[in-house]
């Protein structure tokens, strides 16, 4: 077959093909051209030397400025918070993740660092989030202790959870001052309101019992009732019956009315 014949097909195979698939391969064919020029002119010379790479960036790399010190720049001057921290919960967490690049203040201590004492800072590692890992510590934080910042209750640098009060008093010292001085001195708190541990922790997410009825009350001071302590009793049926008793009685101060 001459190249006449050759041309021949190829112009007759072109003729059959549609048209707008004509126009494509015209334009496919263009930008096929384009790109070689293209290439040479874009791709740095000394790209491929070392395989998919720019032998040059490193130099750039290496050049730019360096912001962060590496934990181990702390410890000449702050042996005492690294090993508070190393032996922590916190570890692993470096200390320019909260501190931020600290590479000027370790040439120069007047550089100033900045500390994220501000309560927003620390739920950004262990607000609730159902995609974190079992088991990773979490917080609520809009009912976790909301009215305090986070490190007034936990060291940043050695988070323990503290040690939860164990008294009612720590936080409900009005009414615990004023049942001391009152006839219910000797009823204790959580005989009138039943308290789960978890209160002292999250208090507004565990709330105690509170008493409902005038049957409560009536346990100790109604007629005949049986009780540890000795107590003045009143006549249920009688006695203010339209009402719970602590419309008329403070309870933790039972004395006024
Ligand atoms: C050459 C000594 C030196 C080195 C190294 C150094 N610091 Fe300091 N740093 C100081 C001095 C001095 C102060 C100011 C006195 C102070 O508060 O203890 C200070 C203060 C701080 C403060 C106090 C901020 C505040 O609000 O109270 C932080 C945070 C801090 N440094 C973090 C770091 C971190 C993180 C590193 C390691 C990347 C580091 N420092 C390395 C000397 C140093
Ligand atoms: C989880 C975040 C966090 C990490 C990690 C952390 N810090 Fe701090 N750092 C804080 C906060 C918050 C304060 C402010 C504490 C305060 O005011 O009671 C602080 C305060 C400081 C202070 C000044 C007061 C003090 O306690 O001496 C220094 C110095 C310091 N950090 C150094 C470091 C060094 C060094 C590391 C790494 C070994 C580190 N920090 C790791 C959050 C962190
Ligand atoms: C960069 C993420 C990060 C930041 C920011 C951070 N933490 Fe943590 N925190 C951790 C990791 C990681 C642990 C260890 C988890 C483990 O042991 O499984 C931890 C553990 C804790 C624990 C221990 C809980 C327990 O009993 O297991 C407390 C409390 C805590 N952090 C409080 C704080 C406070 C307060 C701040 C803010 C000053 C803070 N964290 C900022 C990552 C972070
Ligand atoms: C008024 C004190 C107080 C404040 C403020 C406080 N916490 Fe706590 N936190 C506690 C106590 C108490 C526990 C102990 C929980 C326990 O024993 O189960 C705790 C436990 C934790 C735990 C561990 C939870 C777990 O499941 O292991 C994390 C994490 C934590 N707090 C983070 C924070 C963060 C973040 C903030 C600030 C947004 C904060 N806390 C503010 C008192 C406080
Ligand atoms: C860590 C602090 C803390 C401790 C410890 C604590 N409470 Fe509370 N308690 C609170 C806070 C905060 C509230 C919520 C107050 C509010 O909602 O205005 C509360 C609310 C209550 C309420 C009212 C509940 C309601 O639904 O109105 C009762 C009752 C109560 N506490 C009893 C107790 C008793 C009893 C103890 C001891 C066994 C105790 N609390 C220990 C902080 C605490
Ligand atoms: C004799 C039973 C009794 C005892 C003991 C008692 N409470 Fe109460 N407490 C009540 C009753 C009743 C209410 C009111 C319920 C209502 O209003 O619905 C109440 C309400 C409260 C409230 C809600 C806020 C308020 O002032 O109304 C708190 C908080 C509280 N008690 C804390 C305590 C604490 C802390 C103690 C111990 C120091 C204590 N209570 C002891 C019966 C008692
Ligand atoms: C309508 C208001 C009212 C109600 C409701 C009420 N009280 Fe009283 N209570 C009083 C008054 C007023 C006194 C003092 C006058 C008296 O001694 O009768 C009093 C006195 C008492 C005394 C002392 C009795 C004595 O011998 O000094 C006790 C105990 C008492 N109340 C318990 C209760 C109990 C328990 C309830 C709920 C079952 C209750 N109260 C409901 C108004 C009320
Ligand atoms: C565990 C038993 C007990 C319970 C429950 C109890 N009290 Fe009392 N109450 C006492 C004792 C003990 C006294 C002191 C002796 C006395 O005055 O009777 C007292 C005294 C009183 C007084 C007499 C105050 C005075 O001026 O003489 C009143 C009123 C009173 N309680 C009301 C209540 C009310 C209202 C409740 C329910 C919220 C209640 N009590 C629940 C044990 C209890």
């Amino acid at each position: 077959m001459d190249v006449f014949e050759l041309l021949k097909r190829i112009r007759l195979f072109w003729s059959r093909i549609p048209e707008q698939v004509q126009r494509l391969s015209l334009l496919a064919v263009f930008f096929i051209v384009l790109f070689i020029p293209v290439r040479n002119l874009l791709v740095p010379k000394d790209f491929g030397k070392y395989g998919h790479y720019r032998p040059s960036a490193l130099e750039e790399a290496a050049a730019q400025e360096i912001t962060y010190a590496g934990h181990e720049a702390c410890y000449e001057c702050h042996d005492d918070v690294v090993d508070t921290k190393y032996h922590g919960y916190h570890k692993t967490v470096a200390c320019e993740t909260c501190h931020g690049p600290a590479a000027a203040h370790t040439e120069d201590p007047d550089v100033e660092l900045p500390a994220p004492r501000e309560r927003g800072y620390c739920p950004l590692c262990h607000e609730y989030l159902a995609s974190r890992p079992t088991g990773f510590p979490q917080i609520v934080s809009a009912s976790h202790n909301p009215l305090k910042p986070c490190i007034a209750c936990h060291n940043p640098h050695d988070p323990v959870p503290p040690h939860t009060p164990a008294e009612c008093e720590a936080c409900h010292a009005a009414i615990a001052r004023t049942k001391a001085v009152s006839h219910h001195v000797y009823v204790p708190c959580v005989r009138c309101h039943e308290t789960p541990e978890e209160h002292k922790v999250s208090p507004r997410q565990h709330r105690p019992s509170k008493p409902a009825t005038r049957e409560f009350c009536a346990a100790c001071h109604a007629e005949g009732a049986t009780t540890e302590l000795e107590t003045r009793k009143v006549d249920l049926a009688t006695h203010g019956e339209r009402y719970t008793c602590w419309q008329c009685h403070y309870p933790h101060l039972p004395g006024s009315r």
